[in-house]
């Protein structure tokens, strides 16, 4: 049996008539710049996730990028922050998130993570601030909400803006509330692979503050109230009314889509409980997880790795490098605190197939394929 790690043809057809129908309806009207199905998304997507202002862009990027720069427009009155600005965030993410702090000007510091979630630790950002810190990105990694409470509690006694990067949790809640409903403004990312996915790019930004969704509106459209009177430097970081299209499409599944990702987490949890040297995730408690991955660990990851493939399973590992270690952070970045729980995680990560749709025997296939590995280490040639 084939398995690949995600199989988007399956997610199409299961969504197909709503999916065409949507496309449809694009295709006639021809409002291919902020149409209508824009504005929809926009309005569908603050009620869910509990915003005032949703903001859709041109990728998960740019979310992040537009956020960042419209609050540090909303504390500074400038758009952009200097490198003496220091914003915290975790080295292990993908490499979008701290991009995206140089891009605005400021600086990475990067900070450990709590072993058992894969996010930033709370305890390690208190220990990071310093007077010039301005701000934190958590990252909800693999859809595993970021204590939000804790680290909401820290921002506000230092003064400190929160964005929240969440890229791999559309739909995740803490505490009862929606992961994006938390810091001054949330970054979501719509591609492919994401939980909502479009059909090629796309990004929403969400806020409850009209500041900061307004210079967000300016920034995506090149930088002017006015389309030929330009105020500041931005960008053309416009949602497509075609991804917006398929994005409302694929919005009316997106609950029962979770729902089946923890449904075949707690099947690979307890297929895969106390099997030796298997470190299964955990969920962090007061938390409703996503499972944009179901990402295990393994001292032996490689190898691991090695042998599902030869059994036609793909694995991934999210991510093989801390982003401190990565060149386009040496020199533009401040290591905070020992940073070994990221390190050994990048180690050992190995993401499993977890896609809504994936059926049982493959379930069971991929978990059948690991206990023989682990039962016949030293044996399995791969
Ligand atoms: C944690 C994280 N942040 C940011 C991004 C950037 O999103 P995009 O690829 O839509 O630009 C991604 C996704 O790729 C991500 O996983």
């Amino acid at each position: 049996m084939e398995i690949p790690m995600l199989d988007l043809k399956r997610e199409y057809l299961y969504l197909k008539s709503k999916i065409d129908h949507h496309l449809q309806v694009v295709l006639e009207h021809q409002n291919w710049i902020m149409g209508p199905e824009v504005k929809e998304l926009e309005n569908k997507v603050a009620s869910y996730i509990g915003t005032r202002f949703a903001l859709g862009v041109a990728s998960g990027t740019d979310a992040l990028v537009l956020s960042l720069r419209a609050v540090a427009f909303q504390r500074t009155g400038k758009d952009l922050f200097n490198p003496e600005d220091e914003i915290i965030t975790t080295p292990f993410t993908f490499a979008a998130t701290a991009e995206a702090i140089l891009r605005t000007g400021a600086t990475p510091v990067f900070v450990d993570i709590n072993p058992a979630t894969f996010n930033i630790d709370p305890a390690k950002v208190v220990a990071a601030i310093s007077p010039r810190t301005v701000g934190i990105i958590p990252v909800h990694l693999y859809g595993l909400p970021c204590p939000m409470d804790r680290l909401k509690a820290i921002a506000e006694e230092h003064n400190l803006f929160i964005v929240e990067d969440v890229a791999q949790a559309f739909g995740a809640e803490y505490a009862g509330k929606k992961c994006g409903a938390w810091g001054d403004a949330a970054a979501f990312s719509f591609f492919p692979s994401k939980n909502l996915a479009g059909f090629g790019d796309g990004g929403m930004v969400t806020t409850d503050d009209p500041i900061i969704a307004g210079f967000v509106d300016i920034l995506r459209r090149h930088g002017g109230r006015d389309k030929y009177n330009i105020d500041y430097r931005g960008y053309n970081s416009r949602l497509d009314t075609i991804q917006a299209a398929v994005l409302l499409a694929k919005f009316t599944a997106l609950d029962e889509f979770n729902e089946r990702r923890r449904k075949i987490a707690a099947q690979y949890q307890m297929r895969l409980n106390h099997i030796k040297d298997i470190t299964l995730p955990f969920t962090p408690p007061n938390s409703t997880p996503v499972f944009h991955q179901f990402t295990i660990r393994h001292p032996e990851r490689d190898r691991l790795k090695a042998w599902l493939k030869k059994c036609g399973i793909a694995s991934m590992v999210y991510y093989p490098i801390p982003l401190h270690q990565m060149k386009l952070f040496a020199g533009k970045s401040r290591i905070a605190t020992a940073l070994i729980h990221a390190e050994k995680a990048a180690a050992e990560v190995l993401s499993l197939p977890i896609e809504p749709l994936l059926t049982p025997d493959e379930i069971a296939c991929v978990t059948e394929r690991i206990k023989e590995f682990a039962s016949a280490r030293t044996t399995v040639n791969v």
